[in-house]
């Protein structure tokens, strides 16, 4: 790694009280830490030395390239306190390699994974109070890494000029009203991604895409949306902004299979590893909706939850569409609440990390 990284003075930190306060009810992405990260790339140059910058406003030109062909890709993932005080990140090098595939898709610049964590570490050393305390729930410090074309120039092309940033976020549950299951909206006039699109990527185009379905969503009193492939209409793609699996009555664990269209989720791949240790049999393929709403009726698909890093692992109960519903039920399932456990005591330092999945920060 050719980066360091220097820190500038320190804002005025919010007092001990204040901070303590919002940890006790983070929320979600609502207040951000004390300081931020910042990389910049030239063409010409390279990746400059990193800076830890006190979190605020930045200054970009309005000509820069993410505000007008939106070239701009972004990482979630955690930071968790375990008993003894340290603080841990979860496979943050699967989250640097989708950074650099996501890369690839937008034409932007290849971070070195090795300085993807290090952004991470300078961000959670500085903001380490920041990171809520061991025993508080589903809580942790969220972190979002991004990069944006921040080059002045109007014409359609990769940017010469671009910025990463490292911004962080402490973080309960993603939806409120606790562990109850989520309605879902089941969305025919949208799609999110398509054939040959972005859809595979994290990049901000595909979360602004989502947003007309989410609002269809909400105008029918559900959570989040649900997206089918954009060519048949058929297929289970995925949530706003989070994968779906859903839990059969004999034992199958059944996931859409990654076709090009639907995002890599860590969270995704991670419970398709631990479901065998679960006993659970996954499956990773194509699912028509039909088979959702069969396999509800007959009683063969006992439980469905989504899942992500922000969102963990939800329950969903109610899919809703344009003329009728299926509940496949009214609180959280056992499967879905075990699978939830096994993934919350790797995170949280509880189980073994027989796999390697944590890293320290
Ligand atoms: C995640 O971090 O889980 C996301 O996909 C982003 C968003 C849903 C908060």
């Amino acid at each position: 790694s050719k980066l360091t990284f220097s820190t500038s003075s320190r804002p005025d930190p919010l007092a001990d009280e204040a901070r303590l306060a919002i940890l006790d009810d983070p929320g979600f992405g609502v207040t951000m830490t004390d300081h931020m990260v910042r990389i910049e790339w030239t063409r010409e140059g390279g990746w400059s030395n990193g800076e830890l910058l006190p979190y605020g406003p930045i200054s970009i030109e309005p000509a820069a390239g993410v505000f007008h062909y939106g070239q701009e890709i972004f990482e979630g993932l955690k930071a968790f306190r375990h008993s003894d005080g340290s603080v841990w990140c979860f496979r943050p090098e699967v989250n640097g390699a989708r950074l650099q595939r996501s890369a690839k898709r937008l034409a932007l610049p290849e971070l070195d994974i090795d300085d993807f964590i290090e952004s991470l570490k300078v961000l959670v050393s500085a903001d380490e109070k920041w990171v809520p305390e061991f025993g508080t729930g589903e809580t942790s410090l969220y972190l979002r890494p991004f990069m944006i074309a921040s080059e002045a120039f109007l014409g359609v092309r990769p940017a010469n000029g671009v910025t990463y940033f490292v911004i962080a976020s402490p973080a309960g549950a993603y939806f409120s009203g606790g562990i109850k299951p989520v309605s879902l909206w089941l969305s025919t006039d949208y799609a999110r991604a398509g054939d040959g699109g972005t859809g595979a990527a994290k990049c901000g185009g595909n979360y602004a895409s989502s947003l007309a379905g989410q609002v269809e969503a909400a105008e029918h009193g559900c959570e989040q949306v649900v997206f089918l492939d954009s060519s048949t209409h058929t297929y289970i793609e995925e949530l706003g902004g989070m994968n779906l699996f859903l839990v059969y009555a004999d034992g199958r664990l059944v996931t859409p299979e990654l076709t090009g269209s639907i995002l890599e989720g860590v969270t995704r791949s991670s419970i398709l590893e631990l479901a065998t240790d679960l006993g659970l049999r996954p499956e990773e393929r194509r699912i028509p909706i039909q088979e959702w709403k069969d396999g509800v009726a007959s009683g063969e698909i006992t439980e469905v939850f989504a899942c992500g890093t922000a969102a963990v692992v939800t329950p969903v109960g109610t899919l809703k569409w344009d003329g009728g519903e299926s509940t496949v039920g009214t609180e959280a399932g056992e499967t879905t609440m075990k699978i939830r456990q096994s993934l919350l005591d790797i995170q949280y330092g509880k189980a073994d990390d027989t796999r390697g999945w944590m890293t320290r920060l």
